[in-house]
């Protein structure tokens, strides 16, 4: 199965994603997690890519293929795996098709712009796995550490609102339409985001049958 989750900033992609690497036996592949490892490590694609993320644009396409490439590379994509964030505009959805990337089914998590701001308000994450909680939906087991690795849990830098609020923007004016170039495509699925975070995984799973 090689699957992409769509969905506004907050609307829960990277949380569906590990229920789904789980359930699925397959990796979870975040653009975002990795431009995050880049910025860490201090590479020169980190340096390129902290500029864009601090602003809540895109990073530009050769820095994100790159990271993209070399991760699909790795063995345990073989069986398939889960995009998530990726592709984020026509031109990157344009690559994987020019990758010869068969996507069998396109996710788009829909929930309103009120509701994101609530989620990503209380978002708190784990730099060193990329597991996502929030304080009050999906607290982790002890407050503050990551239930996978106990390392101490963070606030994003651009869940900050002028940030958050910029990169909205930019989902609905760059990323929305790829919902319909993969409705034409006849692989995408429309998941209305629901206050549980199980509830969503249900129809999630509902929609990878259909
Ligand atoms: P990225 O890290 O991909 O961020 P994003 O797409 O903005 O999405 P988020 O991680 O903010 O949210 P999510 O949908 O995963 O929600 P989550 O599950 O955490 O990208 C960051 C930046 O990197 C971009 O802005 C861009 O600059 C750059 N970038 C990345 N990919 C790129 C690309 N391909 N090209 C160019 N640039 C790129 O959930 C949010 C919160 O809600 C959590 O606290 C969670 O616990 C809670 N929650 C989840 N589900 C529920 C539920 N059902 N009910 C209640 N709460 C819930």
């Amino acid at each position: 199965m090689k699957l992409v989750l769509l969905g506004a900033p907050g609307a829960g992609k990277g949380t569906q994603a590990e229920v789904l690497s789980e359930k699925l036996g397959i990796p979870v592949i975040s653009t975002g997690n990795m431009l995050r490892a880049a910025i860490a490590e201090g590479t020169e694609q980190g340096k390129t890519a902290e500029v864009y993320i601090k602003q809540g644009g895109l990073v530009p396409d050769d820095v994100v293929v790159e990271i993209l490439k070399e991760r699909l590379s790795h063995f345990d994509c073989k069986n398939g795996f889960i995009l998530d964030g990726f592709p984020r505009s026509l031109s990157q959805a344009e690559v994987l098709d020019k990758m010869g990337v068969a996507i069998d089914r396109v996710i788009s998590l829909e929930v309103p712009d009120e509701e994101i701001a609530k989620r990503l308000s209380g978002r708190r994450v784990c730099l060193l796995c990329g597991a996502t909680y929030h304080i009050e939906y999906n607290p982790p087991k002890q407050d503050g550490l990551c239930n996978n690795d106990n390392q101490p849990l963070i606030i994003r830098d651009d869940d900050k609102p002028e940030t958050f609020m910029k990169r909205l923007e930019v989902y609905h004016e760059l990323t929305e339409p790829l919902k319909e170039y993969y409705l034409d495509k006849g692989i995408l699925r429309i998941v209305v985001g629901q206050e549980e975070v199980s509830d969503t995984s249900r129809e999630v799973l509902k929609a990878l049958e259909g």
